[in-house]
């Protein structure tokens, strides 16, 4: 039987990309999204079987209902990919926004990690990788608060129950992907352009599934990112903070 894995946030960007390269190794796939269209062309596409589930993962019951839709099936590889940003003047970005943004690369991250890790650890083992950002390595991001605020939870929680299943030496292997700025429509729906080049989702996905491989806990695509993440924990936070905000705002235009 083909191995099968489960992509939230498929409809587009790196988790399309995960789908793609994950078919062409011959796994079966869910993907899903709200936006079903996108995600039925993108399965007629793919070599494998390739199932869609439209779903806003925004909304706690959502969240419940995919785990209970996987409860009778075993999930080799599950990628919590769906999320998304915004960025302004904290004071002047919508509140409702912000509190959607939560619900995604927060609650929903939450639930379905503890989810899948209980329903792997039944299974008898499985990966898990969650899509944090190198956003998330960093101490604060100005201009984009609430974004970097919710990464930082994603690579916190993912840190603590990696180790927690390390030392319990459990075949779950849980992960989080670390990228720096990728082509996708991420910059579209966050109103931002990238103030270093991005690189593409084929490169972030080929590097992220080769973390995977080697178990990596924290994984930043591509060399620059790698070394500029291991460069920023020599800068005090104050004066790193200033520089992340510079680069913030010239991501807004500024
Ligand atoms: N691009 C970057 O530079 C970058 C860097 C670091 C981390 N990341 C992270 O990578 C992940 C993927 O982003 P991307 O760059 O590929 O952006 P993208 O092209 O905009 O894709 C975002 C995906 O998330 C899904 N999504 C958003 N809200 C959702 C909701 N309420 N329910 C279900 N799915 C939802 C979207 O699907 P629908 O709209 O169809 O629901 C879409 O498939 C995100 O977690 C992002 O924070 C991106």
């Amino acid at each position: 039987m083909a191995a099968f894995a489960v992509i939230t946030g498929a409809s587009s960007g790196i988790g399309a990309e995960f789908a793609r390269q994950l078919a062409a190794q011959g796994y079966d796939l869910l993907l899903v999204a709200r936006r079903t269209q996108r995600l039925e062309a993108l399965a007629k596409e793919l070599p494998t079987r390739c199932e869609v589930l439209a779903a806003d993962l925004s909304q706690t019951e959502v969240c419940l209902g995919l785990l209970d839709a996987l409860q009778d099936r075993r999930v080799d590889l599950f990628i919590n990919n769906a999320g998304f940003g915004a960025c302004g003047v904290f004071e002047q970005v919508d509140l409702a926004k912000e509190l959607q943004m939560v619900d995604v690369n927060v609650r929903a991250v939450q639930i379905l990690t503890k989810g899948m890790v209980q329903k792997m650890e039944k299974q008898g083992g499985g990966a898990l990788l969650n899509v944090g950002s190198s956003a998330g390595l960093l101490p604060a991001g100005p201009y984009m608060a609430t974004y970097y605020a919710t990464k930082a939870y994603v690579v916190s929680l993912t840190q603590s129950v990696a180790a927690e299943l390390r030392a319990r030496r459990s075949p779950v292997y849980l992960g989080c992907l670390c990228p720096g700025p990728v082509n996708t429509e991420f910059n579209a729906v966050a109103q931002v352009q990238f103030a270093l080049p991005g690189i593409s989702a084929q490169a972030c996905v080929r590097s992220a599934l080769a973390g995977i491989r080697r178990r990596k806990t924290i994984i930043v695509p591509g060399p620059m990112m790698a070394v500029g993440m291991t460069l920023s924990r020599l800068v005090p936070r104050r004066p790193l903070i200033a520089m992340v905000a510079h680069q913030q705002k010239r991501k807004m235009g500024r």
